[in-house]
């Protein structure tokens, strides 16, 4: 089984990943951190030199080309299930999992905004209006998902229970 966990930036994607990986005794992969690994640069850097028309395309390739192995949980960019047909092609290729947050749970848990290059120059009431604006918009793709889970104080037990119940 390959878990596709999404959700906006700050919504915990990485680390659940990598905490229901270990409950399930499978590898992890972040896909960002592996276009990270693949074009020697960070995503803002990225973003900088090909615009976020060149990410997105980078960012599907990525998702569609990676070998993953049988079993695997992926942590998933924020925007990835939002372009071209990614949420589609999760959704046939394994089980989707929207972590889902209040926008002002996300603004309190984005603290680090440099690495983050749609946000970073964003003050707190800018954020917050973004993410809510943004959310408009991805709901209708992060609602696509097999399983939709409150990422609110969410444990790694609760979240492995609420996907293999399904
Ligand atoms: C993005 C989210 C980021 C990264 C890029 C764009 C987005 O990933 O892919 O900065 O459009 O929401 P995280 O959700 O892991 O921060």
């Amino acid at each position: 089984m390959k878990i596709f966990l999404i959700g906006f930036m700050g919504c915990g994607k990485s680390t659940k990943a990598k905490q229901l990986a270990a409950r399930l005794d499978c590898p992890v992969i972040d896909l960002d951190a592996v276009i990270v690994a693949q074009e020697g640069r960070t995503i803002a850097d990225y973003f900088a030199e090909h615009g976020e028309v060149g990410f997105r395309k980078l960012e599907q390739q990525t998702l569609k080309n990676y070998a993953y192995p049988e079993t695997c949980v992926i942590a998933t960019g924020g925007g990835l299930p939002c372009f071209f047909d990614n949420m589609q092609w999760m959704n046939a290729n394994g089980t989707t999992v929207y972590l889902q947050m209040e926008p002002v749970a996300l603004v309190s848990r984005l603290h680090n905004r440099q690495k983050r290059p749609l946000i970073a120059h964003m003050d707190d009431v800018q954020l917050l209006e973004f993410i809510q604006q943004k959310l408009v918009e991805r709901n209708p793709f992060y609602t696509q998902a097999q399983v939709i889970i409150d990422a609110f104080d969410l444990d790694a037990e609760r979240l492995e229970a609420a996907i293999t119940s399904r």
